[in-house]
């Protein structure tokens, strides 16, 4: 795991509370460095890691790696490589500085890349996998195309994302849309299992369950951890500055997870003239 005191002392000047408090909710990330997992959490992890049998043979492409928690943590399990591709060269750039400090540079690598359009050669991956970024992409069907083109034949494509099990309310959404500054998605399930509606694609694994909300002590908790480790010079009116953002903010998200399931799945990559198979 990241030793989030240690990337707290490298960071930004200190901020007045003042300036905490008039910070956009991408600079309070960024103030965060936090491990974007994906859906489902270390469940989600593991079951990449075990459902598509990796190991030291193969090769791996983490779509939309974001601070390439999940890649770093899938080379740590099963040694296998992986380049982690983000459209976000400070993300990449931040991935690589993580995979080093954590003795992984061996095995993963990350790039800035667009997914849609990565530019590296066809059949180059035994395993496409993402977790969560396919939702913020623009023009979905054309990351999947091009995530076929990366695969080997035979190889895997594994994916798992939210959507809304349940109508949640308009107040909520907008709220959580003035948040993270873009319109909140109301992704379905069907919608996710639409994309991946290919005569080259077999089901191989689904897992369904829901996101999880936590309750309002364990936000609290974490807010207050959280504060603890990236405010250890500030003075006492910025940190509960920041305390107040991050409680806004998470026990927001938090309530917006009650609406929330996830759906982890992979797919075969089909070879060319496969045969037909009826109770596959
Ligand atoms: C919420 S994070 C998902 C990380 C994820 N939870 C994981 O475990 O891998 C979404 C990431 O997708 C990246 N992204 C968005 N559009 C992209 C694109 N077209 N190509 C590559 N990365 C993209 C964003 O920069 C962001 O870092």
């Amino acid at each position: 795991m990241t030793d989030l005191s240690a990337t707290a002392a490298q960071g930004a000047p200190i901020p007045t509370a003042d300036e905490v408090r008039d910070w956009p909710y991408v600079r309070l990330l960024a103030a965060m460095r936090e491990s974007n997992l994906p859906p489902g959490g270390l469940d989600t992890v593991r079951r990449f890691a075990v459902e598509l049998s990796l190991g030291a043979h193969t090769r791996v492409l983490h779509a939309g790696c974001n601070s390439g928690f999940l890649s770093r943590e899938l080379a740590r399990r099963t040694g296998c490589t992986a380049l982690g591709i983000d459209i976000s060269p400070d993300m990449a750039a931040a991935a690589n500085a993580r995979a080093e400090s954590e003795g992984l540079g061996r095995l993963v690598r990350y790039e800035a890349r667009d997914m849609r359009d990565t530019g590296l050669p066809a059949e180059s991956f035994d395993v496409v996998l993402s977790g969560g970024a396919l939702a913020f992409v623009i023009d979905q069907p054309r990351a999947v195309e091009e995530w076929l083109r990366l695969v080997k034949p035979n190889g895997l494509v594994a994916n798992s994302e939210l959507w809304y099990h349940a109508e949640p309310p308009q107040k909520l959404l907008d709220k959580v849309s003035e948040l993270i500054g873009v319109p909140v998605p109301r992704y379905t399930r069907d919608h996710w299992m639409d994309l991946y509606d290919s005569p080259r694609l077999q089901p191989w694994v689904s897992h369904d369950a829901e996101a999880g909300a936590r309750s309002d002590t364990e936000v609290e908790r974490y807010c207050a951890e959280m504060v603890a480790v990236i405010t250890r010079e500030w003075d006492d009116a910025a940190r509960a500055a920041l305390y107040e953002r991050l409680l806004g903010v998470f026990l927001t998200f938090n309530e917006n997870m009650k609406f929330l399931s996830y759906t982890f799945f992979a797919y075969r990559v089909l070879p060319a003239n496969s045969e037909p198979l009826l109770y596959v």
